[in-house]
Formats: structure tokens, sequence, C-alpha cells
């Protein structure tokens, strides 16, 4: 361990040193308490152990100021035979223990001993604590099939690492997940976690979203802003839907993952960022860059290690181990059941919208459960319901651009019926952006 000898009798310091040393620590020794505090602001110590009566300051104020700095350290207090009010105080301020003079140096080391086991006790404490927040991030992550036993094994190997990451997967098939995993079970874990989705916010305000801004910057800025990645520092910046990323914006974000160092919007000035990207797409990220719609330096940077989610339908052995993972989660701890022949037809069912699809399903038939808590196929694979249309039906001469209004005014209800109301998920299903959504549903006049 490494100790401090806090000692103004400088022949107790040096056998009492001697003897610490010969069991294998450190000794730090201080002939006052001003340069013990003077220690304890430029060295770590496991053990503190300090007279009383010193010169300059006193043995409890080295004890206060050991548990304000380095509260980690463990003190013990040496004081005047028979002052047991002293010792009373110490105890009362956070020490381990005292000792009254004059004392064997067997005792004392009695003492530092407890301190050591105390030490080793906490580490292993610290170490499955670790090792439980790393269960955690995977636990949450459901799935058996071989395919999912990969994507687990490789978020546990590569959370480890610095290395960037891409997640690619269709719509709802737990990419978002993945990501919390991998910085849940990083040594970031302590840091923040910065989300932000480049479909979610407009073209012209992601750079801004992402690098911030100094005041006067442009008519908006009225005062400084962080981007993203500043608020991101010592932690994970999860960046989502990274194929919908302005090529102007690419060559930004690709110089800040080559130099760790973002610059605000209109500022001269380079800030530092210690940053692990993790990026997502739904789309096949190399194959638009041999299209020219993704800048292939930036795919590189990106993809230093690659997590692809299949869809569920190629998956289907998950479906019974998530159905009971949202049972558990969504049923308030209540049993719910689901019968053979059910299993079986949720597994032969496509599930465009994935897991998350599965999800809402299940959530609405444990809504809809009647008193057996049974969840049956009909609330589970529950036919979307039509909505009303307030266009005129169109006749069989109607133009072609009429017909198709109406279908797509028609699917866009009740996809978004389906969702309730979510566009995000509503777009995935439908196979659109966001963005289209959105304005299909301000022609139509489709309110959410
Ligand atoms: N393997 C899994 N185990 C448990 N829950 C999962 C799993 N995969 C997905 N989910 C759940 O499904 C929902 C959708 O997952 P998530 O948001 O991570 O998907 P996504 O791929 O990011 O979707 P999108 O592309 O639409 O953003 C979440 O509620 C998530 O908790
Ligand atoms: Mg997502």
């Amino acid at each position: 361990m490494r100790i401090l000898l806090a000692d103004d009798e400088k022949s107790i310091a040096v056998t009492l040193g001697d003897e610490l040393k010969k069991l294998g620590h450190q000794v730090t020794w201080s002939p006052d308490g001003q340069k013990a505090c003077h220690a304890i602001d430029v060295q770590t110590f496991d053990c503190v152990i300090t007279d009383v009566r010193m010169p300059k300051a006193d043995g409890m104020s080295v004890l206060q100021y050991a548990r304000q700095r380095q509260p980690e350290a463990e003190v013990i207090l040496i004081t005047a035979f028979g002052n047991i009010e002293a010792a009373v105080a110490a105890v009362k301020a956070g020490a381990f223990d005292f000792i009254q003079k004059p004392f064997l140096n067997e005792d004392l080391i009695e003492r530092v001993k407890k301190i050591e086991v105390l030490l080793d006790l906490k580490r292993e404490n610290r170490r499955l604590k670790e090792r439980l927040d790393e269960l955690d991030g995977a636990t949450r992550l459901v799935g058996s099939s071989r395919a999912m036993a990969q994507v687990l094994e490789r978020v546990r190997t590569v959370a480890r690492s610095e290395a960037a990451v891409l997640v690619q997967g269709p719509s709802g098939t737990g990419k978002e997940l993945v990501a919390d995993a991998i910085h849940q079970m990083s040594p970031r874990r302590a840091g923040p976690l910065v989300k932000m989705s480049c479909s979610a916010v407009p073209e012209t305000l992601i750079e801004d979203e992402l690098f911030g801004h100094v005041r006067g910057a442009f008519t908006d800025a009225r005062a400084d802003k962080a981007g993203r990645f500043e608020q991101a520092h010592r932690g994970t910046i999860f960046i989502d839907d990274i194929d919908d990323l302005a090529p102007s914006v690419q060559v930004k974000l690709l110089r800040v993952l080559q130099e760790g160092q973002v610059q605000r919007i209109g500022d001269t000035r380079v800030i530092e960022v210690d940053v692990r990207l993790v990026a997502a797409t739904k789309r096949d990220l190399w194959g638009l860059c041999q299209q020219g719609a993704f800048r292939e330096d930036l795919y590189f940077r990106l993809n230093v290690v690659k997590i692809e989610l299949p869809a569920l339908s190629e998956r289907v052995e998950d479906v019974p181990l998530l159905v009971h993972h949202f049972i558990r989660k969504h049923g308030g701890g209540v049993e719910y059941t689901v019968d053979a022949e059910t299993m079986l037809a949720l597994q032969g069912y496509g599930w465009p919208g994935n897991v998350r699809e599965l999800e809402n399903a299940v959530e609405r038939a444990i809504a809809l459960a009647a008193e057996d808590r049974k969840l049956t196929r009909e609330n589970l694979l529950a036919p979307v319901p039509m909505a009303g249309t307030s266009l005129a039906p169109v006749g069989p001469l109607a133009p072609l651009s009429e017909v198709i209004a109406q279908a797509e005014m028609q699917q866009v209800q009740r996809v978004l019926k389906h969702t309730g109301g979510n566009r995000k998920e509503a777009a995935a299903l439908l196979g659109v952006s966001v963005k289209w959504l959105w304005e299909r549903m301000k022609r139509y006049g489709i309110e959410d």
C-alpha cells in the first residue's frame, strides 16, 4: 500500500517506517501537519497514519483533509494516552481506527493489515460492480439465434476497444440498443452517451448540432453553444441514420474523427474532444459509397468494426425469447402466456417492423388480454383497421395521380394508426423517409 506517515517524532517515524517498508509498503514521511496535507495534495495514498499532536497543523486537520481530498484512503490516528475524547472525535470524523501512545509497532501493523484487507474487498467489490454493469448492458439485448450470438460476441469484444463502430440493419432491429450496450460495457460508461439522428434534424442545422457555434456566427446565434461532440467528451456519441448526412457535413465529420478536434461554427479556436463514435444506418452504406452518395474515406473511418443486425424474419428462433422478454418488460409482473400454436404463427409472420413491431404487438396484446391472461393470436397479429378517408372515392376514369394519391393517403393513415402516431416507425414500415412522411401528412392534412 501507499502509506503516509505523519509524525514529528523522528524515532517513531524511522522504526515504524522501516517495518512497514519491510512488509512491502511504500512509505512517505511528513514531519508536520502542513507537510502531510501537502503530500495528500500531490500523491495518492491508501492509508494515512497521523499523530494528533504535531506542529503547524494537528492530526485532526490532517484527518479531515484526507477524508475530503482522498476519501478512498483510510486514516489511523495516534492519540495521547488516556485522551478518549480525541479518539472518539477521530472515529466520528471518519478515521478507520486510533491507537494510543505508547504503542507496540505490531499493534499498529495489525491495524494496517486490516486496512489492506478492506482495500482488497473494496477493489473486488468495484470489479464485480463493473462486471454487473457489463452484463446488464448485454442482457438487455435478447437473442439466442446464431446471428444474435455473433452480434453479442462482437458487442462484447468491441466495447473494450476505442474503435469506431458502424451498426447496420433494417428498422427496429435493435441498432440503438447495440449502441447503448457498447457504451455501457466500455471503459467510457461513466462518461456521457450523446445521441443524435441525422434524419430528425434538418440538413441546415446538422452542422450546428454536431459542432455548435459561437455567439454572432449567424443571425440567430445569440449565445455560444456547444455541439454534441463537445457534450460527448470522454464518452460516446451515437449518430443515427448517418447515411442522411449532407456531403458538406460529411467532410467536417471526417476531419473531427481524424484530428480529434472540433471547431464551433464561426470560431477560430479548435477544441480537443475525446469521443468514441458509434454510427447506425438502415442502408447499405458501402453501396451508397459506390453510387457516390457517401464519402468513401468517411465510410472507412466509421466502419472500423461493423455490426450487422439481421431482420427478425431471418432469425425467427429469437421470437419466443423476445416475446417472453417483452412480457416481462411490459407485463407489470403478471405472467401472461402464449400457446404453442400462436407462437408458431408469430414465427411465421414477416415482421416488416422487426423487433420493434413485435414489442408493440406484445404490448397491445397485454393491454387487450382477458382474465385468463393469454395473449391471443388475434390480439398479437391484429389486422390494421382501415382508416376513414376524406377524399371523394375516385371513379374508374380518374387520372392515375389521383388514384395513387388516395392509396398513399390511406396507407399513411393506416400505418400511422398502427404505430400510434409514431412517425419514425411509420416511415420505416412504409419504407420512406421521415421527411417524405411529414410532407405527405401535410399535403393530405393528416394529423397524428
Ligand atoms: N435483441 C433485442 N432484445 C431486446 N429488445 C430489443 C432487441 N432488439 C430490439 N429491441 C427493442 O426493440 C425496439 C427497437 O429497437 P431499436 O430502437 O434499438 O431499433 P433500431 O434498429 O435503432 O430502429 P430504427 O432503425 O427504427 O431506429 C426497442 O424498444 C428495443 O428495446
Ligand atoms: Mg434507431
